[in-house]
Parts: C-alpha cells; sequence; structure tokens
C-alpha cells in the first residue's frame, strides 16, 4: 500500500478518535502551538463514557470545556507541567496539579513515572509529504518521544501548520489514526515593551558581545532586549523557544549562526510561539534546526556553546541569590521550563552567562520584587548556588562568587530606592548580615 493509501485508511472523524481513549488511561498530548485544537474541543463531549482519565499537558494555549468545566470532576485529572493564565484559575477547582521538572528530562522523566506507559497521544503534524512523511511542524519538545511511547498515536493534521525542519518528521506508517482539522494557528501576542522594561533591555545588550548565541525565555523582558541588538554581529541562536522577536533580529542582519560552535549556520530550538510572522520564518527555514527537548534543553549540549548567554525572568530573587519563576508565595503562577536548564547550560559555556532580569517592583510598584528572604512557599526555580547574573531597571548585579553579605550589597543596590532602606534594615534585622 503506498503512503497516500495509508494515509486515508489512517483518517477518522474527531469524535471516532477520541472514542479511542477509554476509562482510567493515560494521554499525552502535544503542547503550546501544536496542541490539537480540535481533539482537545472533543474531550469533553466524552464526558460519560471517560473516568479518571489523567491528561499530561504543558503551557496549554487554548480554553477547553475539559480543563474549564468543573462537570469534568472524576472524568480527566490534569497534570501540567508549565501552567498558563486558564490553568492558575482551575488549579483552585483541584482538577489539576502542577508537575516539577525541567523540560530536557519532561518527557523522559513522565515516561518513569508511568513505568514506560503513555496510552493515547494527541499531536499535531502537516499534511504528508508524497512520500507519507509529515512535519511535526512547532513543536519538538516531549511529541517525538510521547509518538514513540504511546500504544496509540493519533495527530490531527492541519495545512496551515509550517513546514519545520530538523528532527521533525514522522512517517505515517508511525501513526495509528490522523483526524483533519485546518484551523488558524494559536499564536502568542508580542505585547510593546514598557519604558522599564526597555531600560532593562539595554542592560542586558551591555553584556552581549558579538558572537554571543543566545537563549531568550518566555515573558516581557526577553522580549525587550531585542531591539537593542540590532546593531550587533554575527549572533547565534540556541534556545528552547523560537520567539518573534528572533525573526527581527535576523532579518537585521544581528543574528547570522556563522561564530556558533554547535549547529555552526543553524538557529535551535525545540519549539515556536509566536505570531504567524515567526511561523512564516520557520517555515521551511534552512537554517532553523527544530531538535527535541531532550537535545536542546541539555545542559551540557547547551555548555558546548561558546559565549552562551541566557535570559530569562523571575518574579522574586532573595539576598541569597534564590530565584522564583514560578510562583507567586503558594500559588503557582508558571513553570520552571527550561530556565534551570539553560541557565545552567550557559554557565558551562566558555565566556557564558546566565541572566535573570526582572523588573524592580510589582503590583504597579506596591512591592519590591527583591526580597530579604523569598515569600513563604515560594518555589525555587534557580538556587543560590547556581545564581550568576541578575538585572533590573537600576543596573546589574554579577553575583557569582561573592559571599552572602555582597550578594545582598549588590541586589539592595539594583533594588527599587523606595525599598532599598527598608531591605537593608529587614536584613540586618534577621541577622542574615549583621551590620553593613
Ligand atoms: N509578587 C507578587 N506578584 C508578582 C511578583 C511578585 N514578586 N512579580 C510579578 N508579579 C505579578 C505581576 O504583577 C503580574 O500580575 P498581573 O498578571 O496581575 O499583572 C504577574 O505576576 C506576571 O508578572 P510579569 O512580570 O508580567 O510576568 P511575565 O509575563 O513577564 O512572565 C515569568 C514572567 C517569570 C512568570 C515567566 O517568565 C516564567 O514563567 N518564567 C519561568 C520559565 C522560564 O523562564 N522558562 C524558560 C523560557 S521558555
Amino acid at each position: 500500500m503506498n503512503s497516500q493509501e495509508l494515509y486515508k485508511q489512517k483518517l477518522i472523524s474527531i469524535s471516532e478518535a477520541v472514542g479511542k481513549l477509554q476509562s482510567h488511561q493515560s494521554l499525552g498530548i502535544a503542547m503550546a502551538a501544536s496542541e490539537p485544537q480540535g481533539l482537545l474541543s472533543e474531550l469533553s463531549n466524552h464526558r460519560e463514557r471517560l473516568e479518571d482519565i489523567s491528561v499530561w499537558v504543558s503551557l496549554p494555549m487554548g480554553t477547553y470545556e475539559f480543563i474549564t468545566n468543573e462537570n469534568m470532576d472524576g472524568h480527566f485529572f490534569i497534570e501540567n507541567w508549565f501552567y498558563g493564565s486558564v490553568d492558575r484559575k482551575m488549579h483552585s477547582q483541584g482538577r489539576e496539579s502542577y508537575i516539577p521538572n525541567n523540560l530536557h528530562q519532561a518527557a523522559t522523566r513522565k515516561l518513569y513515572a508511568t513505568q514506560g506507559k503513555v496510552n493515547v497521544f494527541f499531536g499535531t503534524a502537516t499534511p504528508p509529504d508524497a512520500r507519507g512523511y509529515m512535519s511535526l511542524s512547532l513543536g519538538l519538545v516531549i511529541e517525538k518521544q510521547l509518538i514513540k511511547a504511546a500504544d496509540i498515536v493519533i495527530l490531527e493534521i492541519n495545512e496551515n501548520l509550517p513546514w519545520t525542519l530538523g528532527d521533525t518528521q514522522v512517517h505515517i506508517s508511525e501513526v495509528d489514526f490522523v483526524v483533519e482539522n485546518h484551523v488558524p494557528l494559536l499564536e502568542l501576542p508580542v505585547v510593546p515593551p514598557t519604558d522599564v522594561e526597555e531600560k532593562i533591555g539595554g542592560y542586558i545588550a551591555s553584556l552581549i558581545e558579538d558572537g554571543s548565541t543566545l537563549q531568550l525565555g518566555i515573558g516581557g523582558i526577553p522580549n525587550a532586549i531585542t531591539p537593542f541588538l540590532m546593531d550587533r554581529k554575527d549572533l547565534g541562536i540556541h534556545t528552547e523557544m523560537f520567539t518573534d522577536g528572533m525573526v527581527d533580529l535576523y532579518n537585521s542582519g544581528a543574528i547570522t549562526n556563522r561564530k556558533k560552535t554547535l549547529w555552526n549556520g543553524k538557529m535551535v530550538g525545540a519549539f515556536a510561539l509566536g505570531t504567524q510572522k515567526l511561523y512564516d520564518f520557520v517555515n521551511n527555514n534552512l537554517c532553523v534546526e527544530f531538535q527535541q527537548g531532550f537535545v536542546t534543553n541539555d545542559p551540557y549540549v547547551i555548555g558546548k556553546n561558546h559565549r552562551m548567554i541566557s535570559i530569562n525572568t523571575a518574579l522574586q530573587v532573595d539576598v541569597f541569590g534564590q530565584v522564583c519563576s514560578q510562583s507567586i508565595g503558594h500559588r503557582h503562577f508558571s513553570g520552571t521550563g527550561g530556565q534551570l536548564d539553560t541557565h545552567r547550560g550557559a554557565q558551562l559555556s566558555e565566556h557564558g552567562r546566565g541572566i535573570i532580569a526582572l523588573r524592580s517592583t510589582a503590583k504597579k510598584g506596591e512591592i519590591s520584587t527583591l526580597v530579604p528572604t523569598l515569600s513563604s512557599g515560594a518555589e525555587v526555580t534557580i538556587t543560590s548556588q547556581d545564581i550568576d547574573t541578575i538585572i533590573t531597571e537600576y543596573g546589574i548585579a554579577d553575583l557569582k562568587g561573592l559571599c552572602i553579605r555582597d550578594r545582598a550589597k549588590a541586589l539592595i543596590s539594583i533594588a527599587h530606592p523606595d525599598f532599598r532602606e527598608q531591605m537593608k534594615e529587614e536584613v540586618m534585622r534577621l541577622g542574615i548580615v549583621p551590620h553593613f
């Protein structure tokens, strides 16, 4: 049977596809912009039939009833290793819980946790080429590993998905069923940087030399830096997430990838999340290489890049240099994702640097994000042992190798002026630094 015939034989309706899932099974789902919108929208229609389904997700983008409807209790339980805005709201219903992990271990961790068992996998792919190969398109973090692991693999084919290159190809013979759903792609809009974010972007840029390889994380600040880098030469990209800002840097000529020590000439990443501009850019682009998350985010792989600079953001940093990027006190907010992977990888690199940049205040200036000690319940994303460089709109604190007294001094000097005295007094009162 040729590959076109095989495709036709495997093509079923979305409802039939969800019908393959049975009670008490676990369901793995492709993440972020590669999530299968049709299959996920259909899940809640099978509520009566399905009990105790464990759904494993990361950064869900759409709003789906199986997550949001409280009547799904007992039918679907969401295990999630990166919360988005919907998950934050749903957490309080008790049907969703966070999986602590590092991105490069995401699929393997889960496979261990389930004794190598993912019953069903729902993903997305482009339509097949003449030989029956499809591209997994925008997501390669965990998707290929789950395709190998799952008993039943179902892909939602969307002709709007870009054909991406690298390790993205899957053959129709490796898939059990396909459904078709040619919907517009999920986008993450670019929010223009604020004045404060621009100041931070300027400080970050001052640390980036020509020929550096960059990782840019998720959030407003990593995005704010790109306008400051337009005149740099021979920058490279080794990241987990491809972003719109990277397209601008490439188009300005700042990114050439020519000085990269690894995948020379190519931008490397595991998934793309942004606007249609980004999705058009990665389409059939020979200079954009998608590799699986366990490859892109292995700190030892990242560390092989020369002048590797990771740029991520956080919610709170204390004077020990502990970084919390994923919770606000006890309230879980997002996830570690690849922050620790990339931060550690950058420090293994020759002339590398791990940057955490954040606004000095939150809640319209009411609270300081730099604090004597992390809030009760705050989850530590980067430990004090791992910390390197912290940046706010008031400057740069190079913490590596400093004792706690000097870390406290450096962080107080880049805290918002309204909070500096108070922070100093509290640090002394707690005996962290008896006197300065
Ligand atoms: N205390 C209380 N609330 C705080 C706070 C603090 N110290 N710091 C920020 N907040 C609030 C903000 O006011 C904002 O609230 P709002 O939504 O009601 O306005 C909210 O938290 C989000 O803050 P913001 O700084 O706008 O978030 P962001 O979109 O820039 O994302 C992270 C920042 C840290 C949440 C995000 O980068 C993340 O999840 N990082 C971890 C994972 C990662 O970096 N992975 C690697 C790259 S993919």
